[in-house]
């Protein structure tokens, strides 16, 4: 990090409220957001059920972490093998300059308002260390999606939550309400873990709504599994000069989890402050081959529809099952569904499928301690489901 830099973030640092003293504190977190990074929710589950189980185990059926049931786009393989050999050389085939430009010409965005990251938790838990101080905190849904939670607390900022709506979309009024001088308003669209949209009028009217100086960071990782895609998305806002950042990823439809891919679109102006926290370099460092593949993914538009097809067949099916056998699921937009078991935990029911070989996701939304959040997998996937709810609720 070279001495200018060093200089900016303290300037930085000083005019959002830190002392000297806790500004000492806050240094250990330009590191730290990397680690920080590594605290994904999702991504900590699948760890924990791998090492959880023994190397002879069969191994589960995974509709707990969100991810893609197939592996990545056939196209983005075949880039990605293409870039491989090259990666003696640093930055090989412009694999970077390539992504932005894929990403401007789908989002419709100008190449300086891209910022690509090693996933998309990187570039949220940067917009915490960012926007956030002890005097402009962070306001997000509940249930929502808590990854920026520890981020939040080291940074000794302010933590509110706000329940969603009736129609489980975000309350923007409420959440604006709820710290008038917010740092950063988080809208998670589709929300995770309840699969539910909030309309884009919402979001515009916190846009104008909000404090000068702050930030609404629009998630929208599951964005391509929703109904309305690509005419829901906030793309919009950042090309016209707004204080949004939208955050997205590749580890769901275009099923690079492990690769590590995601992106931020945002002014260049808050592009800079952001990248300030990460190695203070010109952008964040990303693997060559990921990018590649990426790249090719996104253009993959017949592919992209394909998967989306499939993905709605086989949770419309889910849905249908819980239904006929009247349970309450909410109105999923994205690769998974949230459901109430009403008599039961998640807690109890997660234990319970996972002795069946299944794995849904656990108790990590304390406010619906009944309600779990299976995943959407494949067609063999879901009957896995099937066959496992027959055995556990008619014992
Ligand atoms: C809402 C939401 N945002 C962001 C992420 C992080 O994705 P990644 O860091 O893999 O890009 C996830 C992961 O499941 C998520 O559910």
């Amino acid at each position: 990090m070279t001495r200018l830099v060093v200089e900016e973030i303290k300037d930085d640092l000083l005019s959002r409220g830190y002392s000297r003293r806790q500004m000492m504190r806050v240094a250990t977190m330009f590191g730290a957001a990397s680690a920080f990074s590594g605290l994904n929710a999702e991504m900590a589950w699948a760890k924990s059920e791998n090492l959880a189980r023994s190397k002879d185990a069969p191994p589960l059926v995974s509709i707990g972490g969100n991810t893609w049931a197939t592996g990545p786009m056939a196209a983005g393989l075949a880039a990605a093998t293409a870039n491989f050999p090259q990666c003696n050389a640093y930055g090989a085939n412009n694999a970077q300059a390539n992504l932005v430009r894929a990403i401007s010409q789908t989002e419709n965005v100008p190449e300086d308002h891209v910022s690509v990251w090693p996933g998309s938790t990187e570039g949220l838990v940067h917009a915490v260390v960012a926007f956030c101080s002890p005097t402009k905190g962070f306001v997000q849904a509940s249930p929502g999606y808590d990854d920026m939670k520890f981020s939040v607390d080291y940074m000794q900022a302010p933590f509110k939550t706000v329940p969603l709506k009736a129609d489980y979309s975000h309350n923007v009024r409420a959440m604006l309400a709820a710290d008038p001088n917010a740092g950063v308003y988080y809208i998670c669209t589709p929300n995770n873990p309840t699969a539910t949209i909030t309309p884009v009028a919402d979001i515009e009217w916190l846009v104008e709504n909000k404090p000068a100086g702050s930030v609404v960071l629009i998630d929208e990782a599951y964005i391509h599994s929703s109904d309305n895609y690509p005419n829901n998305t906030c793309a919009h806002l950042v090309s016209q000069g707004k204080d949004v950042l939208v955050a997205r990823t590749f580890s769901k439809i275009f099923a690079m989890a492990g690769a590590r891919l995601g992106f931020i679109m945002a002014r260049p102006d808050l592009l800079k402050k952001l990248i300030l926290y990460s190695n203070g370099g010109p952008d964040p460092v990303v693997s060559g081959p990921a990018m590649a593949c990426g790249t090719a993914s996104l253009m993959a538009h017949a592919e992209i529809a394909k998967r989306r097809k499939e993905m709605v067949e086989n949770r419309a099916m889910a849905i249908e099952f819980l239904q006929k056998r009247n349970f309450k699921v909410l109105p999923s937009q994205a690769n998974f569904f949230y459901f109430d078991w009403k008599t039961k935990t998640a807690k109890e029911m997660q234990a319970a499928f996972r002795a069946q070989g299944v794995s849904i996701a656990g108790p990590r939304w304390p406010v619906w301690p009944t309600y779990s959040r299976v995943s959407v997998g494949s067609k063999q996937d879901m009957e896995a489901f099937f066959n496992a709810f027959n055995k556990i609720v008619s014992a």
